[in-house]
C-alpha cells in the first residue's frame, strides 16, 4: 500500500455516529489512521460497523466511548445540532476531533467551540469535503498562481432533493426511521440554509476569502411531500459579500434538479464554468476570450483519493487531519475557517427570517467579537417537533407504518411522473436510450400500480383517522405529486394504449 507520510506513527481513531461515520472506514489506513472503536445508539449501524471493524470497540454508550484510553482522536457525524456539544465533550476528554459538518448551530455555541479548541491545544477539523474533487482542488491551484485575477462574483451550489431522507435512515438500503411514526431528528425540519458549506465552502478554498455579510430572501413555495414548514423542502439562495468586496450567490436547497456541484466563477483575468458537463475556462481577460474545456489533475496522491467517496473529497479530509495531527502542517478547515461557513448559514437564516435583511457575518477570530455572541442562542423556529407528528392519543398500532407508507407514496409518484411526464415529451426525446427509459416507466409502472393505489387507500384512511398533523400534511402532499392521473380509473387502460402506441412509434 502507497504511503502518505514519512513516518510509521499511527493515530488511533473513534468514530461517532456510524451512518456517515462509516464512509471514513476505508480510506482511514493509507494516511496512518486506525479505526479503534465506534459509538452509535443505533443497533443495526453497530452491527454493519462490527462487520467492517471486528476488532474495533463498539458501544451505544457516548461516555463509555469517550472514556476509551486507547484512542488519540475522534470523528463526529452525530445529528446535525449536536456538533458542537459533542464536539466539546471530545476535547475536553482528551481527543483531536473531526467534526462533521456544520461546526455549530447558534454562535453562543461557536463561541464554546471555539474557546473549547484553544483551550485544549488539539486539533479541530472541520470536515467539508466538497473543495477537496479534482475540479475544486485544481482551480484553488490556478487561483493561487494568479490566473483568475481578483475575485469578482461567483455561484456555487448544492441542490440535494432528499425528501425520502425525511422518513428514512441515510444508510445502505435507506431503512425506514424507528419507530415508524417519528420523523428523521433533523432531516425533517432544518433549514437548508444551515447547509450552506458545499456551496460555500468551495469558493472559500478555491480563492481563499471569508464571506463578510450574507441577504437571503424567504422562499415560501414547498415540493410537496415533505412535513409542513420543512425548511428542507425548497430552494434557499442567498447573496453574500466576500471580503474582498466580490459577491458570490450560494443557493443550497431541494429543487426538481439536483445539481450538488455546480459552479460558475469569474476572476478578473479568467473565468471558470461547471454546470454537470465537465469544466470549461474563459481565459483573455475578455467576455469573449477563448473558451476551453480542459481536464484537470489531480495533485499528487490523487489516484489513491479518487477511489474514496464525495470524488476523493473523503480521503482529503482524512488526510489533511492525519497530515496536521503528524507533521503539524495546518488543515484547510481550522476552527475559525468552520466558524466562518457555519456562521454564514446562520445568520442567512436571520435574514430570510427578517425578509431579506443583510447580516454581518461575525470573525470569531477575534475575542471582542466573540464576546458579542457569548450568549446569542438564537435559532430557527422548529415548524413541528419531529418526534410528535401524529396526535399524542395516537395509536402506534394505525401509525407505526406511517414512514413505510411516506417511502412508497414518494416512489411510486416518482414513477408515475417519470411515465406520465415522459411519455407527454416522448416525440421529442432525441435519444433512444431515454426514450427506452420512459418506455421501461411506463412498464413498471403498469405493473406497481395496484401496489401504489393500495399504498394510497392506507394514506387515505391515516389522513381520515388524524387529519389534523404535521404528518397527514405530509400524507396528503405526498397524494398530490402523482395527481390527477391516479385518480382516473380508466388509468391502467390508458396506460396500456399509451404503451401500446409508444412502441408502435
Ligand atoms: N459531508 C458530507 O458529504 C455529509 C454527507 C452526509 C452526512 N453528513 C453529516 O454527517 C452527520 C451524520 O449524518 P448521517 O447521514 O449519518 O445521518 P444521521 O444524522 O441520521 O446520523 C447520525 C447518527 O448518529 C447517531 N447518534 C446520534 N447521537 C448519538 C449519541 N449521542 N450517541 C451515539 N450515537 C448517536 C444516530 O443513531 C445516527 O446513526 C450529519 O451532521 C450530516 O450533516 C455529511
Amino acid at each position: 500500500m502507497q504511503n502518505c507520510f514519512d513516518t510509521e506513527k499511527r493515530i488511533r481513531l473513534g468514530i461517532w455516529g456510524l451512518g456517515r461515520g462509516s464512509s471514513f472506514i476505508h480510506a482511514a489506513s493509507a494516511v496512518n489512521i486506525d479505526i479503534v472503536a465506534g459509538c452509535d445508539c443505533n443497533e443495526n449501524l453497530r452491527e454493519r460497523f462490527r462487520k467492517e471493524c471486528p476488532d474495533a470497540f463498539i458501544t451505544a454508550d457516548q461516555n463509555e466511548f469517550l472514556s476509551c484510553k486507547n484512542m488519540d482522536a475522534v470523528l463526529i457525524a452525530t445529528y446535525f445540532e449536536d456538533h458542537a456539544r459533542h464536539a466539546i465533550l471530545a476535547l475536553e476528554a482528551g481527543f483531536h476531533v473531526m467534526c462533521e459538518v456544520t461546526s455549530f448551530f447558534t454562535p453562543a455555541e461557536g463561541v464554546r467551540l471555539v474557546e473549547a479548541v484553544e483551550k485544549s491545544g488539539k486539533v479541530y477539523n472541520m470536515l467539508e469535503n466538497y473543495p477537496f474533487s479534482k475540479e475544486n482542488l485544481y482551480l484553488a491551484k490556478l487561483w493561487k498562481e494568479g490566473f483568475f485575477g481578483e475575485f469578482q462574483y461567483g455561484e456555487f451550489e448544492y441542490l440535494h432533493e432528499c425528501r425520502a431522507l425525511c422518513y428514512s435512515y441515510n444508510a445502505p438500503g435507506n431503512p425506514p426511521v424507528e419507530p415508524g411514526d417519528v420523523a428523521h431528528s433533523w432531516r425533517s425540519w432544518l433549514d437548508f440554509h444551515y447547509y450552506n458549506t458545499h456551496s460555500l465552502g468551495p469558493l472559500m478554498k478555491i480563492t481563499g476569502l471569508r464571506p463578510v455579510e450574507v441577504c437571503a430572501f424567504p422562499e415560501k413555495v414547498a415540493l410537496p411531500g415533505y412535513l409542513p414548514g420543512s425548511g428542507m423542502s425548497k430552494p434557499c439562495p442567498s447573496l453574500i459579500r466576500m471580503s474582498n468586496g466580490g459577491v458570490m450567490r450560494n443557493l443550497c436547497g431541494a429543487t426538481t434538479n439536483d445539481s450538488p456541484t455546480g459552479k460558475r466563477l469569474w476572476g478578473t483575468r479568467a473565468a471558470a464554468e461547471s454546470l454537470g458537463h465537465g469544466l470549461e475556462l474563459r481565459i483573455g481577460a475578455n467576455g469573449k476570450g477563448l473558451k476551453t474545456r480542459i481536464e484537470p489533475q489531480w495533485p499528487e496522491l490523487g489516484e489513491l483519493a479518487a477511489t474514496a467517496g464525495h470524488g476523493g473529497g473523503d480521503f482529503w479530509e482524512l488526510y489533511y487531519f492525519a497530515r496536521e495531527i503528524l507533521t503539524g502542517e495546518a488543515a484547510p478547515w481550522n476552527i475559525y475557517d468552520a466558524c466562518d461557513v457555519t456562521l454564514a448559514g446562520i445568520m442567512a437564516v436571520r435574514s430570510h427570517e427578517a425578509n431579506g435583511k443583510p447580516m454581518e457575518i461575525p470573525d470569531f477570530r477575534r475575542s471582542d467579537v466573540r464576546e458579542h455572541y457569548r450568549h446569542d442562542q438564537d435559532a430557527m423556529h422548529r415548524p413541528f417537533n419531529p418526534a410528535e407528528i401524529f396526535p399524542v392519543s395516537h395509536d402506534p398500532a394505525q401509525t407505526g407504518a406511517f414512514n413505510s407508507l411516506m417511502l412508497n407514496l414518494i416512489q411510486y409518484a416518482t414513477l408515475l411522473r417519470k411515465a406520465c411526464d415522459g411519455a407527454k415529451i416522448y416525440a421529442q426525446i432525441p435519444d433512444g436510450e431515454t426514450r427506452l427509459e420512459v418506455i421501461r416507466a411506463l412498464n413498471q409502472l403498469l405493473q406497481q400500480l395496484p401496489e401504489m393505489i393500495d399504498a394510497r387507500s392506507q394514506a387515505k384512511k391515516l389522513v381520515d383517522t388524524y387529519p389534523e398533523c404535521p404528518a397527514a400534511d405530509a400524507l396528503r402532499s405526498a397524494m398530490i405529486l402523482a395527481e390527477p392521473e391516479i385518480l382516473n380509473a380508466d388509468l391502467p387502460e390508458k396506460l396500456r394504449q399509451k404503451l401500446a402506441e409508444l412502441l408502435r412509434a
